[in-house]
């Protein structure tokens, strides 16, 4: 249905934000560490329209037969539904003189639950149309944190900031190098000669609660036994201090470690057009994610053990938090896109999944 359907007017402010795929550095953003993520080509768009009154009406086209979902500023309730993330936003920007309500409409190409953040590309798409609608002062940068907020403080996700900065900043042509504790960042070109695939497992994952929760508090409690403030504050030498933790902290510690030096030396690789060293690095990442993080499941390590091995694939990993979603694959431009149908269609067949290509 369009605006004019739904509201029988026309929207006059618009806001839209990219899904992400991390490329490397993956569970480290909670830990104050780095990450890489890229923008895909998969947008959610909102568009909205002021209302004189506190009532919020919202449609999503990903929920054609549902109705608008009414609610009014101030009485946001979490329903354990994607409008959590639309009530979670309207209660953060309360502080950023967010006043009245609005009629708005949302259509997104983000698949959702496929680790490819379809809820921060929401936060950050609607966060811009309201700020366009109601002149908020909030750049990119506070836009992510408020859109981090709703997560951990409306929804109850214990995440870090890498997909709402990823979101909020990041384009496809370049990967986005941010230091998670200072929220300084660059961008890294992807070389000309390479391409991201990014397969969707068919499995979907949740994090609210759950082991993504557990994680962290494994890593907080590495930290404090290594006398450090964040898993950040230590360094590649110090491994052997590392391992000395009793299990499974020793593992997590190990994994947060070593995928920071990663994220770096993947940056010096993608810098210097090294797609070899950079894929060897996204498979040393996969290893690590699934023996010592643990997030892995059986048919995502499946998908990997089948893509590293296809034609102009130099490596290949889970992205995301885990226990489901996407691998992304560093490939050769010119063969990515048959690489991506082998890799699906030979998976498909073997392990009776149903994986996708989503990019290219
Ligand atoms: C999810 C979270 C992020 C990050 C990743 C793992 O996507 O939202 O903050 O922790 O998992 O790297």
């Amino acid at each position: 249905m369009t605006f004019s359907e739904l509201y029988r007017r026309s929207p006059s402010a618009h806001g839209e934000a990219p899904g992400r795929v991390n490329l490397i550095g993956e569970h480290t953003d909670y830990n104050g560490g780095f990450v890489l993520p890229a923008a895909i080509p998969r947008r959610t768009i909102v568009d909205l329209a002021p209302r004189d009154d506190r009532l919020v009406r919202v449609w999503s086209a990903q929920f054609p037969d549902i109705d608008p979902i009414e609610y009014r500023l101030g009485d946001e309730r979490r329903r354990g539904a994607w409008v959590d993330y639309v009530q979670g936003l309207t209660w953060v920007l309360a502080a950023e003189g967010l006043r009245a309500g609005f009629d708005a409409r949302i259509e997104s190409t983000v698949p959702l639950g496929s680790g490819l953040s379809s809820s921060a590309a929401l936060e950050i798409a609607l966060g811009r149309a309201l700020r366009d609608a109601f002149q908020l002062q909030m750049d990119d940068v506070t836009l992510a944190v408020r859109g981090r907020r709703v997560e951990t403080d409306f929804v109850g996700a214990p995440i870090g900031i890498m997909d709402q900065m990823a979101c909020s900043l990041a384009d496809t042509t370049s990967a986005l190098f941010l230091d998670t504790r200072s929220l300084t960042y660059s961008r890294v070109p992807l070389p000309p000669a390479s391409a991201l695939i990014v397969i969707d497992s068919g499995v979907t994952h949740r994090h609210a609660g759950g082991e993504y929760a557990v994680r962290r508090e494994e890593c907080a409690r590495a930290a404090a036994l290594l006398h450090v403030k964040e898993l950040r504050d230590v360094s590649g030498e110090e491994l052997d201090r590392v391992n000395g933790l009793p299990e499974p902290l020793n593992r997590r510690a190990r994994h947060v470690v070593t995928e920071n030096a990663r994220v770096l030396e993947t940056v010096r690789a993608l810098e210097a057009c090294d797609l070899s060293t950079a894929g060897r690095l996204f498979l040393e990442s996969h290893a690590s994610m699934r023996d010592d993080f643990q997030v892995s499941i059986a048919p995502i390590d499946a998908l990997v053990e089948l893509a590293r091995h296809v034609e102009g694939v130099y490596g290949v990993r889970l992205t995301g938090g885990g226990f489901g979603g996407s691998v992304v694959a560093l490939a050769d431009r010119s063969k990515s896109a048959e690489a991506a149908r082998v890799i699906v269609e030979s998976h498909n067949l073997k392990s009776r999944a149903s994986a996708r290509v989503l990019v290219p």
